[in-house]
């Protein structure tokens, strides 16, 4: 009998790049209280939220995706057609159908295979698994992993509970072969029981159809999703770094997910982070842009000398399905 040939990839991979894209218009909470009867006070001690980056017309899902991936490519030192494979992981490319992907791919000037991931504030994670397991298994020598939001199109500016945590932004890196591991096992699930505790209101269809046509803004049980996430994801983050091998001791950054800065002080405390792990604060002038925010975070810490190469760091993302994912990575 005739068997299939295959072909293995390299025994590791690591995250070789790390870039992002940045919207210019700042927003303070100062811009958005009115509307939601709110101050930058409540905004500030409930969230940690100070600003955040809204984009205009002209930077959209795929522009920004690709101005982060240039960035991450240059840093790789990787040519945008060694790419084999680019992962968008969003929930705000505002078409059905193509994916944002194969746009972005096309763009860099690559025609590699070219997808979304919809996982939403956990897809950049998830993302990072699909590419670390693509490059071992040799089904791609290069792989492009994007987390992008454009949230401000989906975001009801006069809703109390979202208006003033949800914003836009782009991060993306690049992952290939590495002699040593550079991308611990992944830990990740979904808890679907609490599926309608951050949703998009109705199908676009419905939205469209009705009465009174309008776009289905975000919604979000917070306090429910609050809860969740400070009681549930210390446990999921604290299985990521058992499955590495490496001790909180042995840590040097914790990049959660930027969802509210009291989220990350809980998973902190949980997992009894020395003081030496340095932990993201991203969220304070950046907001909570989903997919994006991972990456942005990671990409915010270097830049700052936060994040050095060959530091440990912990990731973990959670978000709407409710859907979450965490790894151990090394700094590129
Ligand atoms: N401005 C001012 N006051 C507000 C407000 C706002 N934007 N939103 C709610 N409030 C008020 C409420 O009316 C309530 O007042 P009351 O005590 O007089 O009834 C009080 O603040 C508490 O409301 P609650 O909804 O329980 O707030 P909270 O402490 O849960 O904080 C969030 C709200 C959204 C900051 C918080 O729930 C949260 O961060 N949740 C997780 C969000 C998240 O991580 N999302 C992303 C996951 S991907």
């Amino acid at each position: 009998m005739t068997t299939i040939t295959t072909a293995p990839g390299p025994a590791h991979a690591a995250i070789l790049g790390v870039g992002a894209y940045r919207p210019a218009r700042l927003v303070p909470n100062s811009e958005i209280v009115d509307a939601i009867d709110s101050t930058d006070e409540w905004i500030q001690q409930r969230s940690g939220i100070k600003t955040r980056r809204i984009a205009d017309d002209s930077e959209t899902v795929i522009s920004m995706s690709v101005d982060a991936s240039r960035v991450a490519l240059e840093r790789a030192g990787i040519a945008a057609d060694q790419i084999d494979c680019v992962i968008v992981a969003t929930v705000s490319h505002l078409l059905q159908m193509p994916s944002a992907a194969t746009a972005i791919a096309h763009e860099l000037g690559t025609k590699a295979a070219a997808f979304d991931v919809s996982a939403a504030c956990a897809g950049f994670c998830h993302g990072v698994a699909l590419g670390s397991d693509m490059v071992r298994a040799g089904s791609a020598g290069y792989a492009l992993v994007i987390g992008v939001e454009k949230l401000s199109d989906i975001t009801d500016p006069t809703d109390r509970g979202t208006a003033f945590i949800f914003a836009d932004g782009a991060g993306a890196v690049v992952i290939g072969p590495s002699d040593t591991p550079g991308i611990g096992p992944v830990v990740w699930g979904s808890d679907g029981e609490h599926y309608d505790h951050i949703r998009t209101r109705e199908p676009w269809v419905d939205a469209l159809g009705s009465d009174e046509p309008g776009i289905p803004f975000i919604t979000m049980k917070g306090s429910e999703v609050f809860r969740w996430a400070s009681y549930s994801m210390a446990k999921i983050a604290q299985e990521a770094l058992d499955r590495a091998g490496v001790t909180v001791d042995q840590l040097d950054c914790f990049i959660p997910h930027q969802a509210n800065n009291r989220i990350t002080d809980a998973m902190a405390r949980s997992l009894g982070l020395p003081p030496t792990v340095r932990i993201a604060r991203d969220i304070v002038d950046a907001g909570n842009t989903s997919a994006a925010s991972v990456p942005l975070a990671f990409e915010r810490m270097i830049a700052d000398g936060d994040a050095r190469p060959g530091d440990l760091a912990l990731l973990v993302a959670f978000g709407a399905g409710l859907s979450y994912a965490a790894q151990v990575v090394t700094v590129p």
